[in-house]
């Protein structure tokens, strides 16, 4: 792991701010997220569920929250982002990928945002953060599914350089380099978040 993603990855929550100012901690997901997950998973509108998981998916089952809270930050990263200011923390967005065995230097990215909390810049903070740490795993490349009507994930994916493919009716298959070096990514919204999580990473690397 690069000196610069350690930090990030330490267990202390970082404080975030959003565009409209609200508050979020985010860090890497652990085994004691698992209830809010599902809780999180009630929250969603039924179109986000649809378009976090291309069905209606409604309840996770036991194993699914255990291999989903339970991960080895090496082959499958996470990252949560909690309310700071509800007295249970509860999740508010979950950015994760998966390193496809066949093809280990790419993982299968998705992101959630809760309803509430969407169109803030938080999908794109956490993507940042996945990225940081997906880099340090010598993740090359995100492997995204997205529904063609997912406007704001699209243009996430979009700002990054993503090359897209049509997959099948209504959806897409897109492949995402991951930065390696966020500075020289273009000056988009998207670029600007990704330059503001290195910035930070860098900080506490140093210790600043
Ligand atoms: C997709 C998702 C993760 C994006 O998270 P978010 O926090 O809302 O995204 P951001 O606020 O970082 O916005 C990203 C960009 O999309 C734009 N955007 C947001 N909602 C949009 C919409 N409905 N239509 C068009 N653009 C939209 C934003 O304006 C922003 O661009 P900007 O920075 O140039 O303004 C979130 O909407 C979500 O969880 N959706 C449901 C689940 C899902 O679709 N997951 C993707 C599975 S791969």
């Amino acid at each position: 792991m690069t000196s610069v993603a350690a930090p990030l990855l330490a267990s202390r929550p970082s404080e975030f701010r959003l565009r409209d100012g609200t508050r979020v901690l985010v860090r890497p997901i652990r085994a004691e997220d698992r209830d809010r997950l599902q809780v999180g998973l009630h929250q969603l509108s039924a179109a986000s569920r649809y378009q976090r998981f291309h069905a209606a998916v409604s309840e996770l089952s036991p194993q699914q929250l255990r291999e989903l809270s339970e991960i080895d930050h090496v082959n499958h990263l996470a990252w949560i982002a909690l309310d700071p200011t509800l007295p249970e923390q509860p999740a508010v967005g979950v950015a994760r990928c998966i390193r496809l065995p066949q093809e280990p230097r790419t993982a299968e990215v998705a992101v959630t945002v809760l309803d509430a909390y969407q169109g803030r810049g938080l999908g794109t903070l956490l993507l940042g953060l996945l990225s940081q740490t997906a880099a340090a795993q010598d993740i090359r490349t995100f492997r995204a599914y997205v529904l063609e009507d997912n406007e704001a994930m699209l243009r996430i994916f979009r700002d990054l350089g993503a090359h897209v493919g049509r997959l099948d009716v209504g959806e897409y298959q897109l492949d995402i380099p991951v930065p390696e070096d966020p500075g020289r990514l273009p000056d988009t919204p998207t670029g600007r978040v990704f330059k503001a999580v290195a910035a930070r990473a860098r900080r506490e690397a140093a210790g600043v």
